[in-house]
């Protein structure tokens, strides 16, 4: 006979669990039959002994199996889903589903919302007046037929045996282990119904993966599952050690968007929408290769075929599209503050997760999942690492409707910045592509 008590016994002491032991788990913990102190206790033994790949691609499959299978095949061609392991400033699915959908890419997403120092999509769509992304399925896949693509919340019926256990990862601190990632993302991934998936693993300050070798890691077992599910899968290791862009916190973060649809955005977050959408492509079998695909999206970008699709797909969910023209319409907040250089000298490090908690502060993400968020609230850096700085220089923004919180945030971007007289090595952006059985370091 199986007992939880035995589960957490083996983990403990480093043996691998098998087949039936994780079914019994996950089916148990989704049924409420097991309590959650018991889930807790397995969950720290898997943090400290780890998972092997075989538990993984298990566990994975349990969670898959939890919930509803979402079935896409009326939509004609390869559907391409896309996903990022979570950062701060991140607002590239924004970009990307227009990219690669005005390449003729079918992108019928299912994104989440954002919790504790990263963001979510729904949150980020959600600061446009109007704007649904809580509409019925049949919606969903008609607005991917006639527009190309459609943006809806995560149902409580996708993999939700992942629901549940991340809700307890994020309060336990459980949550930065590879195979535990690898299987609350793929669950997901293989359950929304896509043909292909491009994962975007985040490295460094601002991810969950701090080193390079741990987003190897997570990044191959990634693509190994997807690939042994038969959907295409790519990964590409993306730097997290300063927030993408400039601006994090929702309505900022959707204007800085637009501004990249524009051709008129910042340079780090132009270039990953263009990689990612150019793999998107490729994996749709819209080009042969990966250069033509990135050369596909960039004419796109540049011939306005990307914004117009942007402006299709708000106007197609409730959204008032003149956002495109008139930012003034999106959430604004009454104060801004201003954090100034202490020092001359070089940005050399900006602590992505601290920006992102001091976002948090000022209202722009939750601290649990029923927190009230605030839309118009966050910050917008205005310098970044390797810039040349004097005393006084602004070196961010604070936007928000409290002043004490945005005091307190301000404390938080002060220390986020360190300023050297060296000019210091800027990390490269993207560091590697993994497919199946491959790596390229760039
Ligand atoms: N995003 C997820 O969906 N799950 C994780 O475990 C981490 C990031």
């Amino acid at each position: 006979m199986i007992t939880m008590y035995d589960i957490i016994h083996n983990k403990r002491e480093g043996k691998e669990l098998s087949k039936d032991e994780i079914d019994f788990f996950v089916n148990g913990y989704v049924k409420d039959e097991i309590p959650d102190y018991q889930a807790s206790a397995l969950l720290m033994a898997i943090y400290f002994k780890g998972l092997s790949k075989k538990e993984t691609f298990l566990l994975t499959d349990a969670m898959r199996c939890s919930g509803d299978i979402v079935d896409l095949s009326s939509i004609p061609g390869v559907k391409v889903d896309k996903h990022s392991t979570g950062g701060v400033g991140d607002k590239t699915t924004l970009i990307v589903g227009p990219l690669a959908a005005s390449c003729g890419i079918s992108v019928a997403k299912m994104s989440g919302r954002g919790l504790g120092f990263t963001g979510g999509t729904i949150d980020k769509l959600e600061a446009i007046p109007g704007f649904k992304t809580s509409i019925t399925s049949q919606d969903f896949i008609k607005t991917v037929k006639t527009i190309g693509m459609s943006v809806i919340g995560q149902t409580a019926h996708i993999a939700p045996a992942d629901k549940k256990l991340y809700a307890l990862r994020d309060v336990t601190a459980t949550v930065e282990n590879i195979g535990l990632i690898s299987g609350s993302i793929m669950s997901k991934k293989l359950a929304a119904g896509s043909d292909a998936i491009v994962l975007d693993v985040k490295c460094g300050s601002g991810a969950f993966m701090k080193d390079f070798e741990s987003a190897l890691i997570l990044a191959e077992y990634m693509v190994e599952i997807g690939c042994n599910a038969g959907k295409k899968t790519a990964a590409l290791i993306t730097d997290m050690n300063q927030p993408l862009g400039y601006a994090v916190g929702n309505a900022l973060e959707v204007k800085e968007a637009i501004e990249v649809l524009k051709n008129n955005g910042p340079k780090d977050l132009t270039e990953l929408s263009l990689q990612l959408a150019a793999h998107m492509v490729y994996l749709g079998e819209k080009a042969a290769t990966i250069e033509e695909a990135y050369q596909m999206v960039r004419n796109h970008l540049e011939n306005g075929a990307a914004l117009d699709k942007f402006s299709q797909f708000v106007k197609a969910q409730g959204g008032n599209n003149n956002v495109i023209d008139d930012y003034s319409i999106l959430p604004a907040a009454s104060f801004k503050l201003p954090v100034k250089a202490f020092q001359d000298g070089f940005i050399e490090k900006i602590h992505a997760e601290s920006i992102g908690k001091a976002a948090l502060l000022t209202g722009a993400g939750r601290k649990k999942k029923e927190d009230y968020i605030d839309l118009s609230a966050g910050i917008i850096l205005n310098k970044k690492i390797g810039e040349k700085v004097s005393k006084g220089d602004i070196l961010a923004e604070i936007h928000g409707n409290n002043l004490d919180s945005i005091n307190e945030a301000e404390m938080i971007v002060k220390d986020a910045y360190s300023i050297s007289h060296i000019k210091p090595m800027v990390e490269k952006l993207v560091k590697a592509l993994v497919t199946i059985n491959n790596v390229k370091i760039y």
